[in-house]
């Protein structure tokens, strides 16, 4: 299977670590056009885009947080002029147990998580309507991927706001791609296991990695390029009649394992 994402522009938020720099540069060694956004890690960000540059592809990196989402798309248009993928990944953590988990934190996390997602799909959709099929490029008018986590489906004690946001946007993307299918966008989306990114360092080394094996059928941590292998097919041809889909790229940890011999 030959995957080449030629003469298409994806723009990937939460670009400058972990999964999002791990998927941006598969969509940009697949031949798209990268848009990196990032929220406040600029360094990062701009070296990545200007290592896609130094070796043969083209990245731009922008920065905005929730509240710019209207102009990072703007920026996006102004510097490629077009947009086929969307990887909706930016997302974060601020766990505690609900009983004292603060208003701010819960708001913080559904705000970037969720409402972040959905505004970040809304712009994309309007682009994507405005440009239809761009025939000889893809097949499809455009493409959302969600970045989800195993908590869509999992629920987990002390992370109510995460995991809350997580179920949100199972829904977020399954009512969108229910709603715009017939225009023929694809919209779809990636639930990660435990992955192997600065974010989560302390819960995949040492004790506590042995501890996190037990939840994971398939016996390792999961790579940044785990999930960029799964976003690099959702974004191309070759997943065209994939629809409304969430892939679970986890190891087997949606599969209960503590329930082995048990229950
Ligand atoms: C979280 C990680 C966690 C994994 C499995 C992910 O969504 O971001 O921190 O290790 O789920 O629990």
């Amino acid at each position: 299977m030959q995957i080449s994402l030629d003469q298409q522009v994806a723009l990937v938020t939460g670009a400058s670590s972990g999964i999002g720099a791990a998927t941006a540069i598969a969509l940009a060694a697949a031949g798209a056009s990268v848009v990196l956004n990032y929220n406040s890690q600029a360094a990062p960000a701009e070296q990545l885009a200007a290592r896609i540059n130094a070796e043969g592809g083209r990245a731009i990196a922008i920065g905005a947080d929730v509240a710019q989402v209207e102009a990072l798309f703007a920026q996006a248009i102004e510097a490629f002029g077009f947009l086929d993928i969307l990887v909706a990944n930016s997302g974060l953590q601020k766990d505690g147990p609900a009983a004292s988990l603060s208003l701010d934190d819960w708001n913080r996390v559904i705000g970037v998580n969720l409402t972040g997602q959905f505004l970040c799909a809304r712009a994309a959709l309007n682009i994507f309507r405005r440009q239809g099929v761009r025939a000889g490029v893809s097949k499809a008018a455009g493409k959302i991927i969600h970045m989800s986590s195993v908590h869509q489906l999992i629920p987990w004690a002390g992370h109510v706001n995460y995991a809350a946001s997580k179920g949100g946007v199972d829904m977020l993307m399954r009512t969108l791609a229910q709603e715009v299918s017939q225009q023929r966008i694809r919209i779809n989306g990636i639930a990660p296991g435990a992955i192997r990114t600065a974010i989560n360092r302390t819960a995949t080394e040492g004790a506590a990695e042995q501890e996190l094996l037990k939840l994971i059928p398939y016996g390792r941590v999961g790579d940044p390029e785990d999930v960029a292998n799964a976003a690099l097919w959702l974004a191309s041809d070759a997943s065209d009649y994939v629809v409304g889909s969430t892939l679970f790229i986890d190891g087997g940890m949606s599969l209960y394992p503590e329930f082995r011999g048990n229950g």
